[in-house]
């Protein structure tokens, strides 16, 4: 039987491990051979995200190059364009999700919520919204699908814990990077990292490892190097 990869039994040593490094003013280095999608928000008849589908596949390489500074002429890949002036200063709040998160209580579960991280794909809009469905999370039909919002929630904005246990909830997910797609808003968005896949800053400081990220990959968030729902309001696409 063909041994599986590393980054499924979660043994990589530090110097192995798969990560990606942000370059200054530059693209984000990928280092490390990590399962390669594109997926894309499904929405139901009333337009409400609902899921995310695979819509494409990328070959996983040891080093890739992604563009970050979102003019690329071969996206989702850097073709040299940033040096065309762009600014991709990293002013994000680098302190624990833990310390940054509003916690609002629910009596099976409660939200955490970092606002700033947003990424506006609207899971968390669905149904009743997770700010509503929290309080009822004492109905397991309500619980279930407040668990299935957060989880699809590609950012780690929307984090909830077991009151019973007063751990996150957190179901394991394997290493991959995403481009992302909105074709209800006709826009592309962030690049999605799962799997606690390591990221460090241009300055060499490691950023808190969490089971969702989602970095800017359309240059323009003020939140750099994640993704602030910028890409929306400025129509950008990586088709483009
Ligand atoms: S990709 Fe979302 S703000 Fe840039």
């Amino acid at each position: 039987m063909p041994e599986p990869a590393k980054h499924f039994l979660g043994y990589f040593t530090m110097a192995d491990q798969p990560t990606i490094k942000i370059i200054k003013d530059g693209p984000y280095q990928v280092k490390g051979r990590v399962p390669f999608i594109e997926q894309s928000i499904a929405v139901n008849e009333a337009g409400e995200s609902i899921e995310w589908a695979q819509t494409g596949e990328f070959e996983a390489k040891e080093t890739m190059q992604l563009c970050r500074c979102g003019k690329s002429g071969s996206k989702p890949f850097c073709d040299g364009s940033h040096t065309d002036g762009f600014d991709g200063t990293e002013v994000a709040d680098r302190r624990p999700f833990a310390e940054q998160a509003k916690v609002l209580d629910g009596p099976r579960f409660k939200l955490m919520d970092q606002e700033d991280l947003c990424a506006l794909a609207r899971f968390c809009d669905t149904h009743q919204t997770v700010w509503d469905e929290v309080e009822k999370t004492d109905d397991p039909e309500v619980a279930a699908i407040f668990l299935d919002q957060i989880s699809d929630c590609v950012s780690g904005r929307l984090v909830a814990i077991d009151t019973q246990t007063g751990e996150p909830v957190l179901p394991p997910r394997d290493m991959r990077l995403s481009t992302t797609q909105d074709p209800a808003e006709g826009v592309s968005g962030p690049l999605y990292v799962e799997g606690g896949i390591r990221v460090v800053s241009a300055d060499g400081e490691e950023y808190e490892k969490r089971s969702r990220m989602a970095l800017c990959r359309c240059g323009k968030s003020g939140n750099k190097p994640f993704c602030d729902g910028s890409h929306v309001k400025a129509g950008w696409s990586d088709k483009a």
